[in-house]
C-alpha cells in the first residue's frame, strides 16, 4: 500500500495532560487527602501517596520524555491547597515551585496549559461548605488573582475549571467524590456556583492579562438512544442537554438552563476564548422509570464493544467525531484538553490512539477550528475513587519503586507528534488490526 497520512495543520500542538493532585504527591492539606483516608471511599483502600513525585522534582525526568518525544506542548494543575494553605495565608514558595515548573516547560519547548481548578480544594475551603457555599466563587477570585499575578509571564493558556460537569456530578449528585453528597438538587446549586466562578477568574485574568486565552475544559459524553423508541431518544437528548450543553452554554449566554428552571448568570456571558474539550466514551441509553436519580435513563455500553481493562471506557471514536461537531455550535477554537483510554498492558491503547486522532483529522479537514490534542496521561497517575486501578499513562509507573516503563504507545504517539500527523505505515506497526478500517485499500 502506498504511503498515506493524516495530517495536521502547522502548529497543532501535541502534548499530554496531568492534574496536580493526581500526580505531585503528598497533597495533604485538600479534600481529597482527607477523603483517602476515610475507609471505602476509594477502590482497594489506594491512597495517592507520593503519586508520580512531581512535587518531589521528578516533573523534571517526565517533562524530559514529553519532550524527547516529540511533544509541544503540556496542561497541567495547580493546587490551590499549596498556595494558599489557610485563608489568611499565602505560600510563596509554592507559587515559586510551580513558576519552576513552567520554566522547564518553556526550556524543553514545551507550551504550558495552565489548569486552575482539576477536582480538589484546600480543606479550609471545604470545611466552609465548598462549592456548595455561595461566598466560594468569590474565595477562588481571590486565589485566581494571586496566581495570574505570580505565573502570566509565562501562560498564555489558563482553563479555569476541569469538568465542571463531572465534577458538580461526582461530588454532589453520585457522592464519588468529596464531600459525597447525593442529591441532584444540590448539584445543580453547585454547578451555577462553578459557572460564577469561572467567569469571576475569566474577568480577572483578561484584566491582568489582556491578550490571555481563557476557558473551560469540559467532559463531552456522547449520548446514544438504544433503541428509535422516542422515550430512548427523549432521555439521551436529555442526559445531553444536561451534562454537556449546561455550562459552555451559560458561558455564553449567562442563562444556565436546568430542568425546570433557569438560572441567570450575567456576568458569564461571553467568557470562553476557546473550549477545551475532554472525551473518553459513548454511552447507549435507555429510558428506565426506576432511575429518577439518573434522570431515567439507564447508560450502558453496547454488546460488543472493545473496552478497557476495566471495562471503564469503550473505544467509541465516532463519539468524539460528535463532540467536536458539538463544540462548534460554541463559534469558538476548540482544544482537545484529554482523550485516553486506562490500559496497563497497552493492547488496546495504540488502536484507540490511532482511531480518535483520525476522527480529530476528519473534524480538521471540514476546518472546524481545532487547535491541539492532550492524551490524558504523560505517565499513570492517582486516578480518584478508582486509585491506582486504572493506568492511563502513555509511560507506566510502579508506584513504589517511582519507577516509569515505556510502553509502545509512547513510540506511536512520539511518531504522531513528530510528523504531525497519522500514516497508515504506524497503524500497520502499532496497532495493525485497525488498518482496515482505518486506511481501507
Ligand atoms: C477525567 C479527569 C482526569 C482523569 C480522566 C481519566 O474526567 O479530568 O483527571 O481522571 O478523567
Amino acid at each position: 500500500m502506498a504511503e498515506a497520512v493524516n495530517h495536521f495543520p502547522r502548529g497543532f500542538l501535541w502534548g499530554t495532560a496531568t492534574a496536580a493532585h493526581q500526580v505531585e504527591g503528598n497533597n495533604t492539606n485538600n479534600n481529597w487527602w482527607a477523603w483517602e483516608q476515610q475507609p471505602g471511599r476509594i477502590l482497594n483502600g489506594h491512597k495517592s501517596g507520593l503519586a508520580c513525585d512531581w512535587w518531589g522534582g521528578r516533573w523534571k525526568d517526565d517533562l524530559d520524555r514529553a519532550a524527547e518525544t516529540g511533544q509541544n506542548a503540556h496542561r497541567f494543575s495547580i493546587e490551590w491547597s499549596r498556595i494558599q494553605p489557610a485563608p489568611d495565608r499565602w505560600d510563596e514558595s509554592a507559587l515559586d515551585r510551580y513558576l519552576g515548573m513552567l520554566r522547564g516547560m518553556h526550556e524543553r519547548g514545551l507550551m504550558p496549559m495552565l489548569t486552575l481548578h482539576h477536582f480538589s480544594n484546600p480543606i479550609w475551603l471545604e470545611e466552609q461548605g465548598g462549592w456548595e457555599n455561595d461566598d466560594t466563587p468569590a474565595k477562588f477570585a481571590v486565589f485566581v488573582r494571586k496566581v495570574v499575578e505570580a505565573l502570566k509571564e509565562y501562560v498564555s493558556y489558563w482553563v479555569t475549571i476541569n469538568e465542571p460537569n463531572v465534577y458538580a456530578y461526582s461530588a454532589y449528585s453520585a457522592g464519588t467524590f468529596p464531600p459525597g453528597i447525593k442529591n441532584i438538587n444540590t448539584a445543580f446549586h453547585v454547578m451555577a456556583n462553578l459557572t460564577r466562578g469561572h467567569a469571576m477568574a475569566y474577568q480577572i485574568i483578561h484584566q491582568l492579562q489582556p491578550e490571555a486565552r481563557v476557558g473551560l475544559s469540559m467532559n463531552y459524553r456522547s449520548f446514544f438512544p438504544a433503541t428509535a423508541n422516542p422515550l430512548d431518544k427523549f432521555v439521551a437528548r436529555t442526559q445531553s442537554s444536561i451534562f454537556n450543553d449546561l455550562i459552555p452554554s451559560a458561558a455564553r449566554d449567562g442563562k444556565l438552563r436546568l430542568p425546570l428552571r433557569t438560572v441567570r448568570v450575567p456576568e458569564a456571558i461571553g467568557t470562553q476564548d476557546f473550549l477545551g474539550v475532554n472525551y473518553y466514551s459513548r454511552d447507549q441509553v435507555a429510558f428506565d422509570i426506576t432511575r429518577g436519580a439518573e434522570l431515567f435513563g439507564r447508560l450502558y455500553y453496547p454488546d460488543g464493544a472493545d473496552l478497557s481493562a476495566n471495562g471503564f471506557i469503550a473505544n467509541e471514536p465516532e463519539g468524539f467525531f460528535e463532540a467536536l461537531k458539538w463544540g462548534l455550535q460554541f463559534n469558538i477554537p476548540m482544544l482537545v484538553t484529554e482523550n485516553g483510554v486506562e490500559d496497563q498492558s497497552d493492547q488496546m491503547r495504540p488502536r484507540y490512539i490511532a482511531k480518535h486522532i483520525q476522527q480529530m483529522w476528519r473534524a480538521v479537514n471540514f476546518n472546524w477550528p481545532v487547535r491541539g490534542y492532550f492524551h490524558w496521561s504523560l505517565v499513570d497517575n492517582f486516578e480518584w475513587e478508582r486509585g491506582w486501578t486504572q493506568r492511563f499513562g502513555l509511560w507506566g509507573l510502579d508506584v513504589e519503586t517511582q519507577t516509569r516503563t515505556r510502553r509502545r504507545s509512547v513510540d506511536l504517539y512520539a511518531e504522531i507528534c513528530k510528523e504531525n500527523g497519522l500514516s497508515n505505515a504506524m497503524v500497520e506497526k502499532y496497532c495493525p488490526e485497525a488498518l482496515k478500517d482505518l486506511f481501507p485499500d
